[in-house]
C-alpha cells in the first residue's frame, strides 16, 4: 500500500506545499479550483482550508480513484478528519482526458489548476489542455517538474509555445505559471499530442535501459 494512503499526507514536500498554499492565499480567486490527481486528498484538504467555510470557492477533483485500494473512501476520510464537508468537492471520478472533454463541452472555466495526475509525457500534455479553460490571470501549477522527465519536457514545450504564460515561481519540483492573456488558439494542439505520444515509448525505453544497466553493472 502507498505510504500516503496510510498517512493521508500531501505528496508534496513542505516547501512545495507552502508555496502552493501561498499562491492560493495571495490570489484569493473566487472561481473554480481544480486538482487533477488527488491521491489521498492531503493536498486537497490543505488547499480548501486556506479559505473559511463561508468564503470557499468551488473545488473540483478529477481522478479515476484507482491509485490504491479504496482510494475514494480514503479521500472522504481525509476530508472528514480536516473538517471539510465532502459535499463541497465536485468529484469527477474519471480520467482527466474524459473529464476535460465534458468540461470543455459545458464551457466551464477555472481560475486555479493544479496538475498532479499521471506523470507520463502524453498524460501531462493531455492535462495541459485544461489551460484552455483557465481564465486570464489564472494560475496553473505542475508537480514533479524537473524530477520527472515526462513532466519537464511537456511543461517546457508548453512554455515555449505559449508566450502568454509566465513563470511565477519554481519551488523544488512545483512549477507555478500565470496566464497573462487569453490564447488565440488552443494551448495544446494535435501536433503537441502526437509529439508526446511519439516520445512516450522512447522515454519508457530509456527508463528501462537505465534500470537494466544499474541492476547488471554490479
Ligand atoms: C501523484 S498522485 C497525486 C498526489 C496529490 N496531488 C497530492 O498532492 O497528495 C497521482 C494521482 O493521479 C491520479 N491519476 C492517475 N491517472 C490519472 C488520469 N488519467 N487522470 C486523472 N488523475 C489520474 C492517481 O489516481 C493519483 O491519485
Amino acid at each position: 500500500m502507498r505510504r500516503h494512503a496510510r498517512t493521508l499526507a500531501p505528496e508534496l514536500t513542505d516547501k512545495e506545499l507552502a508555496s502552493l498554499l501561498d499562491i492560493i492565499r495571495k490570489m484569493r480567486f473566487q472561481g473554480k479550483h481544480l486538482e487533477i490527481g488527488t491521491a489521498a486528498g492531503g493536498t486537497l484538504c490543505c488547499m480548501m482550508k486556506v479559505f473559511e467555510y463561508h468564503e470557499r470557492p468551488p473545488f473540483v477533483v478529477v481522478d479515476p480513484m484507482t491509485y490504491f485500494q479504496d482510494q475514494l473512501n480514503t479521500v472522504m476520510k481525509s476530508l472528514q478528519n480536516n473538517g471539510v464537508p465532502a459535499e463541497e468537492v465536485d468529484f469527477r471520478i474519471k480520467k482527466s482526458s474524459e473529464a476535460f472533454i465534458e468540461a470543455n463541452q459545458r464551457g466551464e472555466s477555472f481560475e486555479f489548476i493544479f496538475i498532479d495526475g499521471a506523470h507520463k509525457i502524453h498524460y501531462v500534455t493531455g492535462d495541459l489542455r485544461w489551460t484552455r479553460l483557465l481564465r486570464k490571470g489564472g494560475i496553473v501549477c505542475l508537480h514533479d517538474y524537473s524530477s520527472v522527465r515526462g513532466v519537464t519536457l511537456a511543461a517546457d514545450r508548453f512554455l515555449r509555445k505559449n508566450s502568454n504564460y509566465e513563470k511565477v515561481d519554481c519551488v523544488h519540483t512545483l512549477l507555478i505559471l500565470r496566464k497573462t492573456r487569453e490564447s488565440s488558439t488552443p494551448e495544446i494542439s494535435l501536433t503537441d499530442r502526437i509529439w508526446a505520444s511519439a516520445l512516450a515509448p522512447l522515454l519508457r525505453l530509456d527508463i528501462f535501459t537505465k534500470k537494466f544497466l544499474k541492476n547488471y553493472s554490479h
